[in-house]
């Protein structure tokens, strides 16, 4: 024990380490804000967490090397199986349950470190032993309590960690479809999480003031309570709002890995926790100020409850013109400019090698393409960024929002597949849309439309009905995505 203490006390090159690990893993996060860096980023963060993790087994005396070897190659081995099979739609769910497991990880470490504090450095007595390392004096003498300060990282290491493994088991349920999907809604729900949330604070700090012999039932309580809240905060959500949830609890998994850090006094898991947890918190405040939607009422728990998602609102029937995949090909050839705006159904159809086909014979013909992704088209932050980038569509052609949507008054075609809410014009006009607020891409500007889904039944995610189908200029081209997107490019040929 009095090992370990002073490694992670005195040893100046295990803190050396953990820095350089950290300045990797800023490093990964800068990489990863581009599509151009992202295969740079990811090979940094892989080796600030090589340098991580050896560091800790080298200098730790954790538990014996045979078995972390195994247990690394077993955990090695499923995720890469994991990692291999996942379609790219089920991309959400498989990330919600990874999250789980960080969570419950904390809470294993906060319960393992509050049965044997000697183990982890935390008896009073030794904390004060490695304090007077420094100047050469040994304190002896024994103290079997655990300082207040450890108890409160403690607490609130398991209580985060709690919270975060509950919500994640719900999220991964509702986005694999094994839960339903819509919101279940409890009366005085906010009021029953704030209270749940006091008890919460109020049992950390009665923990933390408590002596040796009383703590034993603080902590379960704590423990309960946290997980109870988890639960309390995801099921209000629907599950089409759950991408949202997903990086928020992403966000609360890197927190409660910084308070475990503080437990073990290991500084990398507090450098990785804060930025995970800092990342998560500012992409799900972004994906929040894309969607319109209140931050504070995400974090509250409340978020969803009153979306509309997926609902069938009933239609009523408006005159529309339908066009075949001929006519589609023969308008795109005599274009010069042509912005197509991938959705959703692009990734359910999958249909992205073929659009990135057609954009070829396109440009081959002397036609400018250009790709426009909305911040939230998909289900998920990059979603559409992803799929270009596998059918090596090049970056200098995929532009955001901001940056293309004045282009489209120049445009002679809006190709929009799969894309629905992201291209509605509800959410500039209609008020009582609940899509209202959200920026949009402008294609009623582009001189000619064509607009790519499976029926005129079919709603996007916000289940509410688009004017841009019955536009004039508007051509439905009413096919799965990837089967219409073929018969173009055989029609092009
Ligand atoms: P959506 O509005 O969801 O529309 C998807 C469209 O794809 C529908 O028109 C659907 O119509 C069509 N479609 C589905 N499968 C298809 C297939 N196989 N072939 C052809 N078309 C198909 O998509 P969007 O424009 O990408 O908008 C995303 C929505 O999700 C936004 O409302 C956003 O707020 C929400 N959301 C996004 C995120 C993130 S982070 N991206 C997170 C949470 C929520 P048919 O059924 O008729 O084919």
């Amino acid at each position: 024990m009095m090992q370990a203490i002073e490694h992670q006390a005195v040893n100046p090159w295990v803190a050396l380490a953990y820095l350089v690990s950290g300045v990797f893993f800023i490093l990964a996060l800068r990489g990863l804000s581009s599509p151009a860096t992202s295969q740079a980023g990811n090979r940094f963060g892989m080796i600030g967490m090589l340098i991580a993790v050896v560091t800790t087994l080298a200098t730790h005396d954790i538990a014996n090397i045979v078995e972390i070897l195994i247990a690394i190659a077993v955990g090695g081995a499923i995720g890469l199986v994991i990692a291999r099979r996942i379609a790219m739609t089920a991309m959400p769910e498989l990330v919600a349950a990874f999250h789980s497991l960080v969570g419950l990880a904390a809470v294993l470490v906060g319960w393992a470190a509050y049965l044997n504090p000697g183990a982890f450095g935390l008896l009073e007595s030794s904390l004060r032993f490695s304090a007077e390392l420094y100047d050469g004096t040994v304190i002896s003498g024994a103290s079997n309590s655990i300082s207040p300060v450890s108890k409160v990282e403690m607490g609130l290491g398991i209580a985060i960690g709690a919270i975060t493994f509950s919500g994640s088991v719900i999220a991964f349920l509702k986005l694999s479809g094994k839960m339903s999907g819509s919101p279940i809604l409890l009366p005085v729900r906010h009021l029953i999480n704030l209270g749940t949330l006091a008890v919460i604070i109020v049992l950390t700090a009665l923990f933390a003031m408590a002596g040796p012999d009383q703590t034993l039932p603080l902590i379960v309580a704590l423990t309960i309570a946290a997980f109870v809240i988890g639960f309390l905060l995801i099921i209000p959500i629907g599950g089409a709002d759950m991408p949202v949830v997903v990086s928020m609890l992403n966000s609360y998994s890197g927190w409660a890995a910084a308070a475990m850090g503080f437990t073990l006094g290991n500084t990398a898991m507090i450098i990785t926790g804060a930025l995970v947890g800092s990342s998560g918190a500012i992409l799900s405040y972004i994906m929040c100020r894309a969607m319109n939607r209140s931050f504070i009422s995400v974090i509250a728990g409340g978020f969803g409850a009153d979306a509309s998602a997926g609902g069938g609102e009933t239609k009523e029937q408006r005159p529309y013109k339908q066009g075949s995949a001929a006519d589609a090909a023969f308008m795109l050839e005599q274009a010069e400019k042509v912005i197509i705006i991938p959705g959703y159904g692009m990734a359910v159809a999958q249909a992205q090698h073929a659009l990135r086909e057609m954009a070829d014979l396109l440009e081959e013909k002397g036609v400018e393409v250009k790709y426009a992704i909305h911040p939230v088209a998909g289900r998920m932050p990059g979603h559409m960024n992803v799929l270009l980038a596998e059918a090596q569509v090049p970056y200098e052609n995929v532009f955001e929002l901001e940056d293309i949507n004045s282009e489209f008054a120049q445009a002679d075609v809006a190709f929009i597949i799969g894309a629905n809410d992201v291209v509605n014009p509800a959410a500039k006009t209609d008020k009582s849309s609940p899509i209202y607020g959200m920026p949009v891409f402008d294609v009623d500007k582009a001189k000619q439309v064509f607009f790519i889904k499976r029926s005129m039944g079919g709603v996007g995610y916000a289940g509410v009905d688009n004017d841009v189908f019955y536009m004039d200029q508007t051509m439905m081209l009413l096919s799965d995505a990837k089967k219409m997107v073929e018969e173009i490019v055989k029609a092009l040929d």
